[in-house]
């Protein structure tokens, strides 16, 4: 803050709130939740909660007089914000009792684009999120912002204000409920432009208000579908874009209960959001851009920025689930090899373990894994295995299982008197579930450091035996099956019925359990189904938490424990971990594939909005599942898949057992395509690979969204079926069955065909583009410079070939751009890379070497295609010496200048044009 000046600036004193007749009418959308969902909503289920207040055929929280606090102290300067306690009005209005009576409202200044809320207990300690964020340690000097709360006496709210246009972020509407297993706060939007929360299943990139939506979030082994409802990750963060010019701002609800969020229209029309947690406090943190991009850049650098993936994992991933054997595997592998389609990964999945156990190889079906994992080394591809973290409770025969309990790495039963009867003794206190092998299991708790030991030991100790070169792991919301049902859908017929049945009390049986229990495939109807009870004990190894509070921090904590262990193992690389389930930082050390989709084509569409949605949640290293996972697709659907596919980040065909082979190699037609596409991707890594490198360094996204990049246009701002590598290149895919052609939106400026450099529009403008089968529509947008290598059938192939650059001109005949390169692989620093920057203006394309120029030895530019070039130069010079006529052509049709030269990267690069 300003010299001289207290933290009591950020505070706007609101007027005394003056809550009229009109204003609560105004705010009878503001539903009261009934834990049987609304369905049951009638004047007398609605007379069960003094909360709660049945007007005109609606059950409505009571106002804010009536239901919320009163402001109880002066605001008192923290140093760094202030702070104001808060008393509640009424104790006897409650949801479902145990209301917290004083709380403290504390505004935490970080920087000036950055401020956090916190409202806690002043009586209690409760739970708080344990992952470390990066705060900084001294705040900015000139907050964006201005926070209102009202004089001592009055009724709470809260506002959040942007100072430069006042537009209003966040103003509390309704009653703040705070109880000890239910908290709700309701707030305005500044419009209806919201974007991010999950991982739910969403259908569209923007939120949708009418009808009213609730979606729940609690990590969950949940299929993609088309209901709203809670998947994999745990990720309470959402955007809103204020206003028409773009100013944007971002929320992170920092708790990591059973949640849910809510969109809806008050009566005037009102966009309104409301948040509800069944546990810890409301902890936000507020980013202020103003672009989109930039507060995703804010909120990234908070939670970590993402992993620099190895150039190696920008490759093709093949995979799937029921190969069967090395034979299967050998099969597919064949079949790539003989269409010449490009692959850098080949992934196994459960099948190739003995009895689905970690830590094992089948000795019948897959005794020469060894020998097939030596073959794909020897043609450069990369091996990725599967890892569950549950394993078997056999102490007597599984070494790692004997390890584990040697090293007392599992959750247990937070009090002995849960430990069921039947309790096999071996498994002293420990939780008992089931879930692939055909013995029950017990669940690592990778929060505590004995267990990152021991999982990094059982990793190493495995990798003597299958020289695998990454890890994904999977299950790990942590699944459980068939959690208080009779047995689990795949429990050996031969044996007893048996499953993990959850105590009922109130960390399993929640007042509030959030619509998570009515949706999906939630056969017990409770938080526990699906996975292990809340009733867990895990530990850090100085605090301990209840599985109720840490459930959705499950796969945050394996993805620390295994890139610690592959870090170990591989000193110096950088490690890749494929993680299913992720929390806020996860990006760090993760990548993610979006989970079990179907062969179909709305879930090929969702999985563009699941890819805008990690972009916002820092894990840009995403994708779905090429082809569908569950069920077969047809020949055009794989094509399809596979052109878009093409463009994730993350790119790996897999699918599920028991269903037909659909690697690219299965029909002639996708064979095709694929080697064909795949093509244009490894032709373009360079410029994705210096994306990844601005993503890790800044926080900077890969994909975008159109929105990020023309956060003014209001028509970008619905796009979710197209979308940007960078601010450069466009994709749009087709995702319609039968389709031959699409409308395909062009922002503002002029947007090239990418491969034949012909102006395909000058937006803003919408076409009806021709795309038959073999054909996606592919874009380079005019101001941009992409970096390209002539494609190989793998990444150290390709790393070898000779650079070009499409150089796309904007309509003053300028564009921009970079490179950067390194081994690929190793740790990142500046000493051991290369960074060029690209300019052409004015008829000369310049690199400017930054650094690195030992590390390019040996690479060269051969080719450079200027898009929208006016006319046939007659002359060229290459660092000063002229070129001959025959080393450059102009199509005067497409208006394409291509010049071949020979050119070191690690040399000062100047064409002039003439
Ligand atoms: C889960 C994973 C899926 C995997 C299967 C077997 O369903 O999401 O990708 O193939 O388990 O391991």
């Amino acid at each position: 803050m300003h010299g001289g000046q207290t933290a009591l600036a950020l505070l706007l004193m609101l007027a005394a709130g003056t809550l009229v007749g009109g204003q609560q009418t105004k705010l009878q959308a503001i539903e009261c939740p009934f834990p049987e969902g609304q369905s049951v909503a009638s004047e007398e289920e609605c007379g069960k909660y003094t909360a709660c207040e049945w007007t005109d055929g609606r059950c409505h929280m009571v106002d804010n007089v009536a239901g919320g606090y009163v402001v109880d102290s002066e605001p008192e300067d923290t140093g760094r914000g202030f702070k104001v306690s808060l008393r509640k009005s009424d104790p006897s209005v409650t949801m479902f009792g145990h209301d917290e009576s004083n709380l403290i409202f504390e505004v935490i200044h970080h920087e000036d684009y950055h401020l956090q809320i916190k409202i806690y207990s002043a009586d209690e300690s409760r739970y708080e999120v344990p992952v470390p964020l990066n705060l900084p340690e001294s705040p900015g000097s000139e907050p964006k912002y201005s926070v209102g709360v009202p004089a001592l006496g009055d009724h709470f709210r809260f506002n959040v204000t942007r100072s430069s246009t006042g537009n209003t972020l966040f103003r509390t509407a309704g009653p703040l409920t705070f109880e000890d297993q239910f908290i709700q706060i309701h707030t305005w939007l500044a419009s209806s432009y919201l974007y991010g929360f999950g991982e739910n299943t969403h259908l569209s990139y923007k939120h949708q208000f009418e009808p009213r939506s609730t979606f729940p979030i609690f990590a969950r082994d949940q299929p993609v579908g088309t209901d709203a409802m809670n998947e994999y990750g745990h990720h309470p963060y959402y955007m809103v874009m204020e206003d028409d010019q773009g100013n944007s701002h971002s929320v992170l609800l920092y708790n990591s209960n059973a949640m849910e969020y809510s969109t809806f229209l008050l009566d005037d029309g009102t966009p309104t959001l409301t948040l509800r947690t069944i546990g810890g406090i409301l902890d936000f943190h507020f980013f202020l851009g103003p672009t989109p991009e930039e507060v995703n850049v804010q909120y990234v650098n908070m939670v970590g920025n993402p992993a620099f993936p190895p150039y190696w994992a920008l490759g093709f991933h093949l995979s799937r689930w029921g190969y069967n054997s090395t034979e299967g595997v050998r099969a597919a592998r064949e079949r790539m090899k003989a269409m010449n389609i490009p692959q850098d990964v080949q992934t196994l999945d459960i099948d190739y373990m003995e009895r689905q156990r970690d830590f094992t190889y089948d000795p019948t079906h897959w005794g020469d894994l060894p020998a097939l994992v030596e073959e794909l080394h020897n043609d450069n591809v990369k091996l990725t295995i599967i890892l569950d973290p549950a394993v078997v409770i056999d102490f007597d025969d599984y070494q790692p299982s004997i390890r584990g309990k040697e090293a007392d790495a599992f959750i247990k039963w937070s009090s002995l008197s849960l430990v069921p009867e039947d309790q096999e003794p071996a498994a002293d206190d420990y939780m008992v579930g089931y879930v692939w092998p055909d013995t029950k299991t017990v669940f690592p708790d990778f929060l505590k450091p004995e267990t990152q030991e021991w999982w990094s030991n059982e990793i190493k100790l495995f990798h003597e035996v299958i020289k695998f070169d990454s890890l994904w792991i999977d299950m790990n919301e942590p699944a459980n099956f068939g959690t208080n049902l009779d047995k689990p859908f795949n429990w050996p017929p031969d044996k007893e019925p048996w499953s993990l049945k959850c105590p009922d009390d109130k960390w399993n049986n929640p007042p509030y359990p959030t619509k998570m229990v009515r949706v999906g495939d939630n056969q017990s109807k409770r938080i526990t189904d699906h996975t292990i009870c809340m009733t867990g004990n895990q530990t850090d190894g100085t605090s301990t938490f209840l599985h109720y509070d840490v459930h959705s921090l499950y796969g945050w904590s394996e993805t620390v424990a295994t890139h610690k262990a592959l870090l170990e193992l591989f000193p110096g690389t950088r490690p890749v971990v494929l993680s299913r389930s992720t929390f806020p930082g996860s990006g760090q050390y993760a990548i993610h594939w979006l989970g079990d989709n179907t062969a179909d084509w709305t879930h090929m569409k969702m999985s563009i909005v699941g890819m805008f949605d990690f972009t916002m949640f820092g894990i840009p290293m995403v994708g779905a599942d090429v082809c569908g996972f569950f069920s077969e697709p047809d020949m055009e659907m794989c094509a399809r898949w596979m052109q878009l596919g093409a463009f994730y980040p993350f790119s790996r065909n897999h699918n599920t057992m028991g269903t037909g082979d659909q690697d690219p190699g299965m029909w002639p037609e996708v064979a095709e395509i694929s080697r064909y596409i795949l093509g244009v991707r490894y032709r373009y890594l360079p410029y994705l690979y210096a994306l990844f490198h601005r993503a890790h360094m800044h926080g900077a996204t890969v994909v975008k969204p159109l929105l990020n990049v023309f956060p003014d246009d209001l028509v970008a701002r619905d796009v979710d079926d197209q979308f940007l590598w960078g601010n450069g290149l466009m994709v749009a895919p087709v995702l319609k069955q039968g389709a031959v052609s699409r409308d395909v939106y062009f922002p503002q400026g002029k947007w090239y065909n990418l491969l034949e450099g012909s102006l395909a529009a000058t937006g803003p403008a919408t076409h009806s583009i021709d795309a038959p089968l073999e054909v996606i529509p592919l874009y380079v947008r005019g101001g941009v410079i992409l970096p390209f290598q002539e494609p190989s059938i793998n990444t150290v192939d390709s790393r070898q070939n000779p650079f070009g650059l499409t150089v796309a001109l904007d309509a003053s005949g300028e564009a921009f751009g970079e490179i950067f390169w390194d081994s690929g692989d190793g740790e990142h620093s500046m000493g051991e890379s290369y960074m060029c920057k690209l300019q052409y203006v004015g008829n000369e394309l310049t690199s400017f070497i930054k650094h690195g120029e030992d590390v390019v030895v040996g690479l060269k530019f051969e080719v450079i295609s200027i898009y929208g070039a006016s006319s046939n130069p007659t002359a060229i010079t290459v660092n000063g010496a002229s070129l001959s006529e025959s080393d450059w052509t102009f199509s005067e049709d497409v208006e394409v200048l291509t010049i071949r030269l020979s050119a070191h990267l690690g040399e000062p690069l100047s064409v002039v044009i003439s």
